[in-house]
């Protein structure tokens, strides 16, 4: 297990540019895999989740090639894909397993899916449930927890209203719903990413919006000979990996950093409206729209920190965000407050828990609530260096990292690589960015 030291520093400054963003990676590379031809996605996520798709979508027959940071796809159609003969493994990846589940509910063959330790204790009722519905027969655990055998084939198109927000749900319906005659309609009670609309459309799948109502024409009907095109994309820069870095920036007051192409689809960029609103000196530059998606670039200054308040529609906009602004807390003037966020429980870890023991175990004072948590802000006193255990959980090691730079004395990460599931080059590019501060 490696660990990782985090030194108090008083600046983090210099230019920074991102791998590319985790959820359009999978997306691009499962509708890269339907595609009639070979697709050239580039700054293709090092996230370790996106390379679990690509490792399943090789199972099923896609030609997969990486050469560095570009990943070539060739796809045979939306009914090219082969049956494996062993189970998909989808590790540690909630989108992999989720949006996965979908397209296999189109194939004409059974799937076996499972996944880690973590993976297996996360729900997946929210998918299988609608996908029933659209006639897809599944078997889980419990009938909610991988490992789930899917016996896809004909499915028919359905109207389907969300009981939670979440974007993996609605994705996975979306992807269903090319294979099912008609439209297929999902309705969100709140609005969540919309990356696989986008990719959808890119690929020319037939898209339409209606507030927070999507449907999609599905393509695979009897008569259709409609076929996803291959495309040739840039994926842009992660904005929930920049956010660490936004973060520790914004605390440490000398600091000035400049973030290059970064992805700020309206749908993730709520979290750079929340620090403004705290007083950060957070501004976006170079603003221009490539493949339905927005990009810019992010200047960064040191600045007091007024602290906020989440709950709401806002949760879901800014739901792989709140680990990073939970453990800056102690550093804002009134502390953060999140509610409404009992999502949060059945993250890779249960994040509410894991957030709540580890800042007590830095001083912090924290009030831990089934929906979410209350942590006090400086008025508190300042955070002392501890040990971090992650419980597995990529977020979560990276937002205590983060919030050992403004502690008294020294942090220890336990089982740090587990930041490699979003961000393999999260730790070195933290000392690269420190080591140019003035340490
Ligand atoms: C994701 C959606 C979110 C998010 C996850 C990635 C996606 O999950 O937390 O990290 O790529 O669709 P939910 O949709 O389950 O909230």
């Amino acid at each position: 297990m490696k660990t990782e030291l985090i030194r108090p520093i008083v600046s983090l400054s210099g230019p920074l540019e991102l791998p590319g963003d985790k959820s359009i990676s999978h997306r691009y590379a499962m509708l890269a895999a339907l595609a009639d031809g070979t697709s050239e996605l580039r700054n293709f996520a090092a996230a370790r989740d996106c390379h679990s798709t690509l490792g399943c979508l090789k199972s099923l027959g896609a030609d997969v090639k990486v050469e560095g940071t570009t990943v070539k796809i060739t796809g045979h159609g939306l009914h090219g894909l082969k049956s494996s003969w062993r189970a998909l493994d989808a590790e540690n990846s909630g989108t992999t397993i989720r949006l996965l589940s979908g397209i296999l509910s189109g194939q004409e063959f059974s799937t076996k899916i499972t996944g880690d330790a973590s993976l297996q204790k996360r729900p997946m009722k929210r998918v299988i449930a609608p996908l029933r519905q659209m006639g897809a027969e599944i078997r889980a655990k419990d009938d909610n927890f991988p490992p789930l055998e899917i016996h896809g084939g004909k499915l028919r198109a359905i109207h389907y209203e969300m009981p939670m927000a979440s974007a993996q749900v609605k994705s996975a319906v979306l992807l269903a719903g090319l294979y099912a005659e008609g439209i297929t309609e999902v309705a969100e009670p709140a609005k969540t990413r919309d990356h696989t609309e986008l990719a959808l459309e890119e690929f020319g799948a037939l898209i339409k919006k209606r507030g927070r109502t999507v449907a999609i024409h599905g393509m695979a009907s009897k008569n259709g000979h409609a076929a996803l095109r291959p495309k040739s994309l840039d994926v842009p820069g992660d904005l929930s990996s920049a956010v660490f870095f936004i973060a520790a920036a914004s605390m440490l007051p000398e600091s000035n950093l400049y973030i290059a192409n970064v992805g700020l689809n309206p749908t993730r960029s709520a979290i750079l409206d929340f620090f403004q609103q705290m007083g950060a000196s957070v501004s976006v530059l170079h603003l221009q729209s490539k493949q339905g998606e927005l990009i810019g670039d992010i200047s960064v200054k040191g600045s007091p920190l007024k602290g906020g308040f989440i709950s709401g529609d806002l949760v879901p906009l800014l739901i792989d965000e709140l680990p990073m602004l939970a453990a800056l807390g102690p550093y804002t003037e009134q502390g953060i407050e999140i509610r409404d966020a009992q999502e949060l429980r059945v993250k890779e870890s249960d994040r509410i828990a894991a957030l709540a023991g580890n800042l007590k175990r830095m001083g912090a004072k924290v009030e831990e609530r089934p929906d979410g948590l209350r942590v006090e802000g400086r008025g508190a006193g300042q955070l002392r260096g501890a040990e971090i255990d992650p419980r597995g959980d990529h977020r979560i090691a990276m937002a205590f990292a983060v919030a050992g730079l403004g502690a008294s004395s020294e942090t220890l990460i336990l089982d740090a690589d587990c930041a490699g599931v979003s961000f393999p080059a999260f730790f070195a590019e933290l000392r690269r960015l420190s080591a140019s501060g003035n340490q």
